[in-house]
């Protein structure tokens, strides 16, 4: 029994039953994990490109009252240069936003500003030329303003002023510094590649991006824009990466709230996802390993006792059955050890008295002492077989010589055979292979075979001994016949049976047959019987065919 493959056997088993399980809810837990992050990543720059754009829109409403309210000042109290001065520059102290506020009249001249001294006439003139005509609040391009060293992303806005009789007067107009919005959208939470801008229709930065372009001077491509109108798209953006990106229109306003993320980023989440979920497998195949091992241990272990005892169990049976077969075998071996004893005390009394006589020559005395050293050589190989047979240890050979085996039973068994008027026919095939199986085992199955066979003829009979090889099965042959009473065949059907006998109490266990077949198909072999009786046959016997594979 191999132990040591039943506990990979068990290990392997015992970790595929958990882990094929635990590998599919992985595979499940990774996969929705993607589109998890995936979809909370789009909706989030989704909600930041609307709240956004909801915040710029909050913005520039704020911008359009405050001019409507510093016109409706101007509806009330006339133009009084002094006190406009006066409310625009608190204005401007308390209202960042603004850069400069100034007064166009109805042909478009600058007659107020704020700044007058730095105005740049060229961009007064562009402005006025827009706004002359307007009607409501005005809402130029931004452009940039340069006052000083410094160009600052400006954004005109304008109110018209009207007279008494409610026609236009003139304009009230403001830059608001448009670098307001931007530090606005800045405040998104957004994580590292992340970022939220503003653009026009035309693709130009209105607010500057964090990633350094510069507001209106650079562009971004908007097709994504015109092209997919789910405000959500993989693109690749005005730096050349791959980003998600969302966007919002920013209500009544021509402009677009962009919020995106590098895809390069959303991907690392999912890997770093990955990852975790293979070190946490590894760790789980390892936690399984260990159980695996040690209840596959604890298993094999149990096994192995249950082995060794049903082992040892076997073992004393063999010893018991071998005893048994001794008693019979050996009954006639006292006498035929007295034998060689008597002959040699009596050969070495002669000696001594012929040593007493003259003239007996030192030859004849050496001739007795041989005949001696013979009868006690006999004597000591008799000993030896029976010690040989006898002995309790398990051989550690794996194979045996039967022809050998055979002649070392018959070695004992032949005396007895002879007492009995039994006479013993051989008929061994030489240079036979080895077959599997060791000695002790073998030497068990022949004793119970040949002991059966001498008790089936108390009065006499031919025991019949033959071994041959037969290649094509790679299987020896061995053949116990006695010329017996045969089995009859009522019975023939239970003779393996165990505690099957039919001898007297004390005669017979009925194991013999059960322990010896037991054992020959341990070996890989089996025992067949062929049985004739008195009354279906002339010359009635029992022929027992034990095959046992060779090495
Ligand atoms: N060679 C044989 N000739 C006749 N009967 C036999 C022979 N061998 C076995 N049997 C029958 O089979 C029975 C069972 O044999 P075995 O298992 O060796 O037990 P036991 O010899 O103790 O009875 C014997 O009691 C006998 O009836
Ligand atoms: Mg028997």
């Amino acid at each position: 029994m191999n132990f040591e493959r039943l506990r990979i056997f068990l290990i392997a088993a015992f970790m595929l039953v958990s882990l094929v399980p635990l590998a599919s809810f992985g595979y499940k837990v990774i996969s929705q994990g993607e589109t998890l992050i995936e979809e909370k990543a789009s909706s989030y720059l989704k909600g930041l490109s609307k709240s956004n754009a909801d915040a710029i829109k909050g913005f520039m409403m704020e911008r359009a009252n405050d001019m409507n309210n510093l016109s409706n000042i101007i509806d009330l109290f006339g133009f009084n240069t002094s006190i406009l001065k006066m409310h625009f520059e608190q204005m401007k102290e308390h209202y960042r936003p603004y850069l400069v506020f100034f007064v166009l009249d109805k042909s478009g001249k600058l007659v107020f500003s704020t700044l007058d001294a730095q105005f740049d006439p060229v961009i007064v003139q562009t402005i006025g030329e827009s706004v002359r005509s307007s009607l409501d609040t005005y809402i130029k391009d931004i452009f940039m303003f340069t006052i000083g060293q410094e160009q600052i992303p400006a954004l005109m806005i304008c109110t018209p002023i009207l007279n008494a009789s409610k026609e236009l007067d003139g304009n009230l107009c403001a830059l608001v510094d448009f670098r307001l919005v931007g530090s606005l959208l800045r405040k998104s939470n957004i994580e590292a590649t992340g970022e939220v801008y503003l653009v026009d229709e035309k693709g130009r930065f209105l607010s500057t991006s964090r990633f350094g372009a510069k507001a209106i001077v650079d562009h971004i491509s908007i097709n994504a824009i015109d092209e997919k109108k789910q405000g959500l798209y993989e693109t690749t953006d005005y730096r050349g990466e791959r980003v998600l990106q969302a966007y919002q229109k920013v209500d009544a306003f021509p402009w677009y709230v962009m919020a995106d993320q590098d895809m390069a980023e959303i991907l690392n989440r999912i890997k770093a996802l990955g990852r975790e979920a293979v070190v946490y497998g590894i760790l789980t195949a390892m936690i399984v390993f260990v159980l695996a091992f040690v209840i596959s241990t604890i298993i094999v272990n149990i096994l192995k006792a249950k082995y060794r005892y049903e082992k040892e169990l076997e073992f004393q049976v063999i010893q018991k059955e071998k005893l048994a077969s001794l008693g019979l075998l050996t009954s006639g071996l006292a006498h035929e050890l007295n034998t060689p004893l008597a002959n040699a005390l009596l050969y070495t009394q002669i000696a001594k008295e012929e040593l007493n006589e003259s003239g007996i020559g030192i030859e004849i005395i050496q001739e007795r002492l041989s005949t001696v050293v013979d009868e006690v050589r006999q004597g000591s190989k008799i000993v030896r077989n029976l010690l040989d047979f006898s002995r309790h240890s398990q051989s550690d050979a794996q194979t045996t010589d039967v022809n050998k085996a055979l002649t070392k039973l018959m070695g004992i068994a032949g005396l007895h055979c002879a007492s009995k008027k039994i006479k013993i026919e051989k008929e061994l095939e030489k240079d036979m292979p080895d077959i599997k199986g060791d000695a002790s085992t073998i030497q068990a199955i022949l004793t119970n075979l040949v002991t059966n066979a001498i008790e089936a003829m108390p009065d006499g009979g031919i025991l019949k001994l033959k071994t041959r090889y037969v290649q094509v099965l790679k299987k020896v042959k061995i053949e116990i016949a006695d010329s017996g009473p045969g089995i009859p065949k009522d019975e023939l059907i239970k003779i393996f049976n165990p505690f099957f006998t039919t001898k007297s109490p004390g005669e017979g266990t009925g194991l013999g047959l059960f322990v010896s077949n037991e054992m020959a198909r341990k070996l890989g072999g089996d025992i067949k019987v062929i049985s004739s009786t008195e009354g279906n046959a002339i010359n009635p016997g029992t022929v027992f065919t034990v095959e046992l594979p060779i090495e």
